[in-house]
């Protein structure tokens, strides 16, 4: 009731019942410190003032000015010969598999890279490709662990064609994958003919915290996919980049996947606007997940993995329960994320200021202090 009475209240006086001016969420959207994700940003008025003024055209024809400007500096920056905007980084990846592997080829990938866990198997489904799962610690896949899938031209073994590496790691707690592990399995692979994908839906922010430029992490594969709408705070979006006929050859494959867009230089007008003004200040998210981490660890029962860039996984103790402890953070207006039965995820971000950061410490320390044994 509360929601619906602030929402009407935007209602402006000019306008027919019903109509409604979305100048600002309703209150109860508004307020909460959301830290599930990076995703969760919403453009600033400075982007959507972009995104209105935009130059369109058709993309489909080849014909949206804001999207080949958009594809230009993105190839410039990372060195590529040619860039494809996407949907979503899934949909990025997914055509990176697609225009590299032949049905029953295989494609290495790192267990809990997302690709294998979070795209619904696309890779089999939508190219028929086998993946050849192998562990690896902090993300980091060893040359060793290539030659070990290499099974030689025997005709029993599948084909591996591609490897496929993630920077940052998600689910390593957003580490960066050393430039040296990258590059020297890129060498090992080339040597063998076998292609890699970079999914770096993180880059930027392997980028920044590292120092090391966007073209030099690029160097060690052969496509990369890069998301402007996580840290970068664009509501749409994603590139690849690779050489001029595997890029060709997606612009193809993602017509088919239903992914190509009219005027869609509005959406490309955010990620160019995102590229101006929000990639240096993802240092700022860095230090917020840094206090974030030292708030949550001083918390009783909880263990906080030293974040390397914006992101924070608490490992709770066993008389935490970690669907209640989330329950409870929501209470106090802090939204955050269960992964695995006793792991929660933050996200720091561009709609996370420092006062955010102080908000959801005591929220966590007090939903914690409810499970303190008497
Ligand atoms: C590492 C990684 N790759 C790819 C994706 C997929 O991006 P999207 O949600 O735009 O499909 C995500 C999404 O969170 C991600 O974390």
């Amino acid at each position: 009731m509360q929601a619906a009475a602030e929402f009407t209240m935007l209602r402006t006086k000019a306008q027919p019942p019903g109509c409604v001016t979305i100048t600002s969420l309703p209150r109860p959207l508004m307020n909460p410190i959301d830290l599930r994700s990076d995703t969760v940003t919403r453009p600033t008025s400075a982007m959507r003032k972009a995104i209105a003024e935009a130059i369109v055209g058709d993309d489909v024809y080849g014909d949206d000015p804001t999207v080949i400007e958009l594809e230009r500096r993105v190839s410039a920056l990372t060195g590529k010969e040619a860039a494809l905007y996407v949907p979503s980084g899934t949909m990025g990846n997914q055509l990176a598999v697609h225009v590299q592997v032949r049905p029953s080829e295989e494609v290495l990938l790192e267990a809990s890279s997302h690709i294998f866990l979070y795209e619904q198997g696309g890779i089999a489904a939508a190219s028929g490709a086998l993946a050849h799962i192998v562990t690896a610690e902090r993300g980091v896949m060893l040359p060793a662990a290539l030659t070990a899938a290499l099974r030689g031209e025997d005709d029993h073994n599948a084909r591996l064609s591609l490897v496929c590496v993630e920077n940052t790691h998600n689910l390593s707690g957003g580490s960066i994958v050393p430039l040296a592990a990258l590059q020297a399995m890129r060498a090992a692979a080339s040597a063998r003919g076998v292609r890699v994908h970079l999914d770096g839906a993180r880059l930027w922010n392997a980028a920044v915290a590292s120092g090391v430029s966007i073209a030099q992490w690029a160097a060690c594969a052969d496509t990369v996919m890069m998301c402007f709408s996580k840290g970068l705070g664009a509501p749409v979006g994603s590139i690849l980049v690779g050489d001029a006929p595997t890029i060709r050859a997606a612009r193809r494959a993602r017509k088919r996947f239903g992914g190509s867009m009219r005027q869609v230089g509005m959406l490309a007008a955010a990620c160019l606007y995102a590229l101006d003004h929000h990639v240096d200040r993802l240092a700022d998210d860095h230090a917020r997940a840094r206090e974030l981490a030292a708030g949550f660890a001083a918390a009783p029962g909880v263990q906080v993995d030293a974040p390397e860039t914006n992101i924070v996984f608490a490992n709770l103790a066993e008389d935490i329960d970690t669907p209640a402890l989330i329950a409870a953070l929501r209470e106090r207006g802090v939204w955050m994320s269960q992964y695995g039965p006793k792991r929660v995820r933050a996200i720091c971000h561009l709609d996370v200021d420092d006062a955010g950061i102080a908000r959801a410490i005591a929220a966590f320390h007090a939903a914690v202090a409810g499970f303190a044994k008497a």
